[in-house]
């Protein structure tokens, strides 16, 4: 029997060359395998109606004809899955219990799945940009997004086999810098003494430097010398530039460190600086950009939305921008790492800029001979306050990153102090900690990426429901089955027996399609895919927890029980981990 880790490939690529040999089909058909409805099967097939359709045949009799052709093929095992026409003419696949079986039996621990898993993306390397937030500015709610999307779509990307590289795009040069070092230096500020928080200050001294340069011309004036010492190397504007970096990512670390997020890279936008010149001159010598006004743009006159809102690369005054930054950066991803594919995450108010990077990227590279990797951009929404708009504190300013995720420890312990007094204090804020976190960053991939939502404290923190309490209380529940029959989790299950009641069945089932809901996750880089089916199978583990004793003396069915409890485990673990979220021994 072929145990496919992922079912509904298996059934996909297995359907596919069976259409290919049966007349009348031809490549318009679509043998996309999607999970079904699970009062008919496990996996549905669609295609053959929209394909009868447009050639006006009977969809019902292809339908039955190409189901014929499957099991006539020996393609498909009847012990893996039963086939049967529904409705109009779709297709349904029921997996049967001796193929749920040897699918548990195949897939036993993390590196199994793992390795499965890797065939898929084997090789392949792909950069995400992602966090990337700027230099002087403390992180606020509306950062955090970056960070926590981006991070799993690093891990399962990686756990698929991708060579991935992380890459935090931090917004480390501009015109803003010239401002900021007026106002350090009018104010004596020195940037080399400890403070509680440094971040903080040169937020302050940037909005004073700012206001600085809108009262007065001499002052603009200033602000704009100074930028130009430090553009020419000045020693001086240099240092200063320098500890401002240093002390704006130590403040980005801390809060890289709680979430559990590293990269492979920092090297920022001033990484880039000597490296535009190149990027205007290709621009030029290839016609992909041009003159007008002063400025140095690319013009799409084909293009509906973007004929009159050229791409600005180069300033009338010459000086760089986002623009030709990001240009010399999608290069030096393909020179330097090779990229086969780069995905920058950022917020949707950034669309159009990057669907016009891509445009002018992809002209420039095909006009160079430069192989294109595949460029995507993540975009997400914004998160809410009560009032619908964008959050905000009480008193109206803007939410800090590192203090919401204080706020959501603390309200954690509160929750696990009332639950489990009896723990040590150590314990409590140690659970504390990850649930608080874990609950911030869930609440935030569980949500369709491309939607706005609502932040709520009662719901991200509420232990029933789509949350990240939900699901590590799931992990440390098994944990405590285990604890309690006094089994270690990674015991050997040699007598196990086929599976036989209803709930175990469909525990199963859910198991199974974990490859599935990462596949669907991963094609239209969307985490919440994984949250949902996550949600789910912790369902479906208490669905057969509530009906069928683990603890038997029986050794047949205790062990295939057991076995149900640790793969629960192992993939609510994986998938916990494949979000950022640490899992708990205890809660
Ligand atoms: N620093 C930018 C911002 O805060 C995000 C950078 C995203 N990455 C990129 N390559 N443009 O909006």
């Amino acid at each position: 029997m072929t145990v496919w880790f992922d079912i509904a490939k298996g059934l996909e690529r297995i359907l596919q060359v069976t259409a290919a040999e049966l007349k009348p089909f031809d490549d318009i058909f679509s043998a996309e395998i999607r999970q079904a409805d699970p009062r008919f099967g496990d996996y549905q097939a669609n295609g053959v109606l929209p394909f009868a359709r447009s050639k006006n045949l009977n969809p019902r009799t292809l339908a039955e004809s190409l189901t014929a052709a499957l099991i006539d093929s020996g393609r498909l095992d009847p012990e893996v899955a039963e086939v049967s026409v529904a409705g109009p003419g779709f297709l349904n696949f029921k997996l049967q219990p001796p193929f749920l079986f040897r699918w548990l039996e195949t897939f036993q621990n993390r590196d199994q799945l793992r390795e499965a898993a890797a065939r898929h993306y084997k090789g392949r390397k792909i950069v995400v940009d992602y966090s990337s937030p700027n230099a002087a500015k403390q992180m606020h709610v509306g950062h955090i997004r970056s960070t926590v999307i981006g991070e799993p779509i690093k891990r399962m990307l990686t756990f698929y086999g991708a060579r991935v590289i992380g890459d935090n795009h931090i917004g480390d040069w501009g015109t803003g810098f010239g401002k900021l070092i007026l106002a350090i230096k009018s104010t004596d500020y020195d940037l080399e003494v400890e403070r509680e928080n440094p971040l903080a200050d040169l937020e302050a001294l940037y909005k004073r430097g700012n206001q600085m340069a809108e009262d007065s011309g001499e002052a603009l004036q200033q602000a704009r010398q100074e930028l130009v010492k430090l553009q020419n190397d000045d020693a001086e504007n240099r240092s200063c530039w320098e500890s401002i970096n240093r002390i704006s990512r130590a403040g980005f670390h801390k809060i890289y460190r709680r979430l559990g997020v590293t990269f492979d890279h920092e090297l920022g936008e001033s990484f880039y600086r000597d490296k535009v010149e190149r990027v205007y001159r290709e621009l030029e010598e290839t016609g992909v950009g041009r003159e007008s006004e002063g400025a140095w743009v690319v013009f799409f006159p084909h293009h509906a939305r973007f004929k009159e809102q050229p791409f600005i690369y180069r300033k009338s005054d010459g000086a760089s921008n986002y623009a030709s930054t990001d240009l010399a950066t999608a290069l030096y991803r393909l020179e330097a790492f090779e990229a086969d594919e780069i995905i920058y995450v950022t917020d949707s108010r950034q669309r159009d800029y990057f669907e016009q990077l891509f445009l002018a990227v992809t002209a420039w590279f095909e006009k160079k001979g430069y192989k294109l990797p595949r460029l995507q951009h993540v975009w997400f929404g914004t998160i809410l306050g009560d009032d619908r708009k964008p959050m905000k504190s009480r008193s109206g300013a803007p939410i800090f990153l590192n203090d919401l995720l204080d706020e959501a420890v603390e309200r954690a312990f509160r929750i696990v102090e009332e639950k489990n007094p009896h723990l040590t204090t150590g314990e409590k804020q140690d659970i504390a900690e990850t649930v608080g976190v874990g609950a911030v960053r869930y609440a935030d991939l569980m949500q369709n990426r491309t939607g706005d939502y609502v932040f709520s404290w009662n719901k991200l923190l509420s232990l029933e429901g789509n949350t990240a309490p939900y699901l590590l209380y799931a992990v440390a529940r098994i944990k405590s089955i285990f604890r309690k029959m006094g089994v270690p989790e990674n015991t050997p299950l040699p007598h196990a027996t086929p599976l036989e009641t209803e709930a175990e069945r469909g525990l199963a089932r859910k198991l199974t399609a974990f490859p599935h809901a990462l596949d669907q996750a991963l094609s239209d880089l969307k985490p919440h895919h994984l949250c949902t089916y996550l949600y789910e199978l912790a369902g479906a583990f208490s669905t057969f927890y509530n009906a069928d004793k683990v603890n038997v003396d029986e050794p047949g069915p205790r062990q295939r029980r057991l076995m149900l409890c640790q793969r629960t485990s192992l993939v609510l673990q994986t998938g916990l981990h494949l979000l950022g979220i640490r899992p708990l021994e205890k809660m």
